[in-house]
């Protein structure tokens, strides 16, 4: 199957775009025929970057948040991109239970949750320019369902 597709959304990193994203991602992907379970972990996942895109990045300011996705064959990438305060230390951030925001009960663990429910994630950042978070997942074909 030699399927491609692309879409790109951006949107302001207010909350209430959390849902908004996690709609959008699973509006995309049912063209890969998923099943429930595979499109509740690309939401999941996608709305953990989203979410750390709004409070981390942009933390208090307002900026706009990237979200795109690709289709090829039977792979789903996606990016979120935010132009916001970056991440000095990549790897740190990316351990469980690493969090900036204790206070706010943060649990520190949604990169651990992309981690787990996506096949690869892979996090670029600069500080003071921003962050780009790249996940993907193989989609099993639909003669399998
Ligand atoms: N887009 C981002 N911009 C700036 N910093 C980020 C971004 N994403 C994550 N971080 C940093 O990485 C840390 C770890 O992120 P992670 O999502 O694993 O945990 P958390 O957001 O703190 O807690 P949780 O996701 O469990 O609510 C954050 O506390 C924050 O310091
Ligand atoms: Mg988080």
């Amino acid at each position: 199957m030699n399927r491609h597709n692309e879409m790109e959304t951006v949107f302001l990193s207010v909350p209430e775009n959390e849902s908004f994203a996690r709609v959008v991602i699973a509006a995309f992907a049912v063209q890969m025929s998923p099943t429930v379970s595979e499109i509740a972990d690309i939401k999941t996942a996608v709305s953990e970057a989203v979410t750390n895109a709004i409070v981390h990045g942009y933390e208090g300011t307002r900026g706009m948040v990237t979200l795109r996705a690709v289709i090829d064959g039977t792979v789903l990438s996606v990016e979120v991109t935010d132009q916001g305060r970056g991440i000095s230390n990549v790897a740190q951030a990316m351990e469980p239970f690493y969090t900036t925001h204790p206070e706010q009960e943060r649990s520190g663990m949604g990169f651990a949750v992309m981690q787990t429910f996506m096949d690869e994630v892979n996090v670029t950042s600069t500080p003071g320019s921003g962050t780009t978070v790249r996940m993907c997942k193989r989609i099993a074909p639909e003669a399998r369902h």
